[in-house]
């Protein structure tokens, strides 16, 4: 990409398209247009952003013929935690699919230079070794409470790889570990553990809680990477790398529960108690990426979770004061 190359980033009023504009604007990118459904962006400076449904398939069409972007991130997806994904079974699976179908069909149509697609940690099978590597993908059954999200995001990078193989595009594929970050969902409906666990600890402490209580044991161990940090990858992958295998993004260090609930009482400022209900079920014990293909590339985080999870809060205060 070049400082003047236009650039759309789908979903950029979500947590991760907001991070990769904030990226782009800081090294120097001018021409970033971005797109808004239901909520009106927050970061508009450096950026025209135009009402677009992404589930409409004549309007992104439009949109595509119209921009004719050079290079594009597709970070728009309907995302959620695990109730979310359970109870919206069927909209997972028809938005994701119907969403990035459109971004990556109308990209091939229109000559799009190079596209990054957005996937998740969620596509691997639910009793994969540790850590995670690419090479795990379709090897065993998926998780039935994600499957349908997880089924979209595999036919979205296995999209990528037959465009690729088919047509000579440049479409690479991103598979990311659990993010937080500014614009986090902190819907506790919706959103997953990490801004989940920020919101008990901030309401606890406000209303003088004795304790907070979290589900299981807390062993459970998982990985979280700052969106910022996730940003800088997807920039650095759209500047550096053309492969056609999909890479891992993570963190490549692991934290139980309990440790991540302390760290977040900590940093809150909640004085009261973390409380386990061990009646309640743990989920997998372990989920962390294999992030050995991104770090050979040559790119490595930065952001500690201590120094992520306080700018997160930071952020989280601004919005729930
Ligand atoms: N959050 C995580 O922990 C995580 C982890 C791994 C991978 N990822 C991946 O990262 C990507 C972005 O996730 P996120 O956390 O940033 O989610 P998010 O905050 O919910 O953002 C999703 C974005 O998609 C847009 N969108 C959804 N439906 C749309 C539609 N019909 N038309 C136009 N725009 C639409 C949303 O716009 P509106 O809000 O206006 O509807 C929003 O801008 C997803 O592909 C996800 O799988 C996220």
């Amino acid at each position: 990409m070049n400082k003047e190359s236009k650039i759309f980033v789908a979903g950029s009023t979500g947590m991760v398209g907001s991070a990769i504009v904030r990226n782009l604007i800081k090294n120097g990118f001018t021409h970033i247009i971005g797109t808004y459904h239901s909520k009106k962006p927050q970061y508009a400076d450096g950026v025209s952003y135009s009402q677009l449904n992404l589930l409409n398939q004549n309007d992104v069409q439009v949109f595509f013929n119209l921009e004719k972007p050079d290079y594009v991130f597709d970070a728009a997806a309907k995302v959620g935690g695990i109730v979310a994904n359970n109870t919206y079974r069927a909209q997972f699976l028809y938005e994701n699919l119907q969403i990035q179908n459109n971004i990556i069909h109308n990209a091939y149509l229109t000559g799009v230079k190079k596209m990054l697609f957005l996937g998740s940690s969620c596509i691997y099978p639910k009793n994969c070794p540790q850590p995670i590597k690419e090479d795990y993908l379709l090897t065993d059954v998926l998780e039935y409470t994600n499957e349908p999200y997880a089924i979209a995001k595999i036919a979205g990078l296995k999209m990528c790889e037959n465009y690729n193989l088919q047509y000579g595009t440049n479409y690479i594929a991103a598979m990311p570990t659990n993010l937080y970050g500014p614009n986090d969902n902190y819907d506790l409906q919706t959103s997953h553990v990490l801004p989940a666990l920020i919101r008990k600890f901030h309401e606890a402490k406000v209303n003088d809680a004795p304790n907070v209580t979290i589900w299981g044991t807390g062993s459970p161990l998982r990985e979280f990477m700052h969106v910022d940090d996730l940003a800088a990858a997807c920039v650095y992958l759209m500047e550096t790398y053309d492969g056609n295998k999909f890479v891992n993004i993570g963190w490549g260090k692991d934290i139980t529960i309990k440790d991540l609930a302390l760290l977040i009482k900590e940093i809150v400022g909640f004085t009261g108690e973390l409380v386990l209900d061990t009646s309640k079920p743990d989920g997998t014990a372990r989920k962390l990426l294999d992030v050995s293909l991104l770090t050979s590339l040559g790119f490595t985080p930065s952001i500690s979770l201590k120094d992520g999870i306080a700018n997160a809060y930071d952020d989280f205060l601004t919005k729930f004061p």
